[in-house]
């Protein structure tokens, strides 16, 4: 006999779109194979009078509806952003239910919160959908890898960007040209900042960093840097020196208790795994200790791969038990019951990270100019292991150098780089770009 499984769906965009079409398509084949019976009973929209593509079941305005009514397993929430969904997800949780959200913005920012609420009232949360949408990543990371001690993370957890990275590298398309390609395309939002500026990123790094490492995480922790500074030129560059540019998600376990957390457009070489993933694809890459490198690749946007997680994530609160005996605290461990679990690592300053860098220094082309640049930056400690001249051909006297340099660290770069910033060679400020390799 089949168990229901009542839902209480917040937001009908174009997750929640996905989500009833792909509940309608495979209700029953999900019923056979699970012996749930997965039903919509309310749907919390801003207007029920709006037309829409589907027909959300129960449309309402009133979330006291859903938090009111007994019979409600599971609250999804869909509507994205910071607020009311963190107010509907605690009082969904402090009204019995247990809850499933697509949201990167609102875990990242009051994860904390909203977990320990979850573990006050015994209830649970799951966010398959919050990172890299269609790929379990989630779910491998807190399941399948559990034996690992994870001590790295590299993802391209934006499609936005990647496709607009991708186009800028393969057609040669400037950045602005790129966007309005995936914005005609339906791959960028209208208002494109929170992709561009890496903060989308930044959040789905705080949701991972706090499963992998038990890190306590906010997204201003995190060093965040767009990609609206990479031109075509850096693109051509790095192709010409063996790499592509993406922009990375990073955190890396650098000393037992202390983990480099980053965003930031990076240099890779061609041969890296991740330079294999195109346009809107998302991918994770980790090393893990038992399992070594590991790379996780697909759609990590769009309504029926985040509608596909979102299933997931109710289908697996649907198998569990119905009664868990409460106080739960160390009867259930933090890890299946959603949650992160917090440990006493801590995050190192970004002026203390150590990386390569690509630099490119706009210059007037004149003799002693690279000497200049080359004694400012050994002055400083950095070590430089390549460097190319190249005039701008249009314009007279004008050039670019580019330098790459050994592993250097954050604050001496800064230093060596704002006195170069001053020099009178300089016709524009210096572009910088980390690698890995
Ligand atoms: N806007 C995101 C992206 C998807 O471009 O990947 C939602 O997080």
């Amino acid at each position: 006999m089949s168990k229901n499984i009542s839902i209480g769906l917040l937001g009908c965009g174009q997750v929640g779109t996905g989500l009833v079409k792909l509940l309608n398509q495979q209700r029953d084949f999900i019923e056979r194979r699970t012996g749930l019976k997965l039903v919509i009973k309310h749907t919390l929209v801003r207007n029920p009078a709006d037309k829409r593509a589907v027909k959300a079941p129960g449309l309402t305005k009133d979330i006291n509806r859903i938090l009111g009514d007994d019979s409600i397993d599971i609250v999804v929430e869909l509507i994205g952003g910071l607020d009311p969904a963190r107010a509907y997800i605690i009082k969904s949780l402090k009204a019995g239910k247990d809850v499933v959200t697509a949201n990167k913005a609102v875990l990242a920012h009051h994860g904390r919160e909203i977990f320990e609420a979850a573990r006050l009232v015994n209830r649970q949360v799951y966010y398959e959908a919050a990172v890299c949408a269609g790929i379990p990543v989630i779910r491998s990371i807190k399941e399948g890898l559990l034996a690992n001690h994870i001590n790295l993370l590299m993802g391209i957890l934006n499609g936005t960007t990647n496709y607009i990275l991708t186009r800028m590298s393969e057609e040669k398309l400037s950045l602005a040209d790129a966007l309005k390609q995936a914005q005609q395309l339906g791959f960028a939002e209208p208002d494109p900042t929170s992709d561009v500026s890496g903060a989308d990123t930044a959040n789905k790094l705080c949701v991972l960093a706090a499963l992998s490492f038990g890190i306590k995480v906010a997204p201003k922790d995190i060093y965040t840097e767009g990609i609206m500074g990479i031109e075509l030129e850096d693109i051509k560059n790095a192709d010409e020196f063996g790499y592509c540019i993406k922009l990375l998600a990073i955190a890396r376990e650098v000393a037992h208790n202390k983990v480099e957390l980053k965003v930031h457009p990076t240099m890779i070489p061609k041969k890296h795994p991740l330079a294999a993933v195109r346009n809107e694809f998302n991918a994770l890459y980790l090393h893990g200790s038992a399992v070594g490198d590991m790379m996780f690749y697909g759609r990590g946007a769009g309504p029926l791969p985040t509608a596909s997680a979102i299933l997931a994530d109710i289908i697996e609160l649907g198998n569990q038990p119905a009664f868990v005996p409460t106080p739960c605290v160390g009867t259930t461990p933090d890890v299946h019951r959603g949650a992160y679990n917090w440990g006493d690592k801590k995050i190192l300053p970004m002026a203390e990270t150590v990386s390569e860098h690509y630099l490119r220094f706009p210059i007037i082309d004149k003799p002693g100019v690279i000497g200049k640049l080359a004694t400012l930056l050994g002055r400083h400690n950095i070590s430089i292991y390549g460097a190319t001249a190249a005039l701008v051909p249009t314009k007279k006297q004008l050039g670019n150098v580019r330098i790459l340099t050994r592993p250097a660290k954050e604050s001496q770069l800064k230093q060596a780089l704002s006195e170069i910033n001053r020099l009178a060679i300089m016709r524009g400020k210096a572009t910088v770009i980390r690698i890995e390799e």
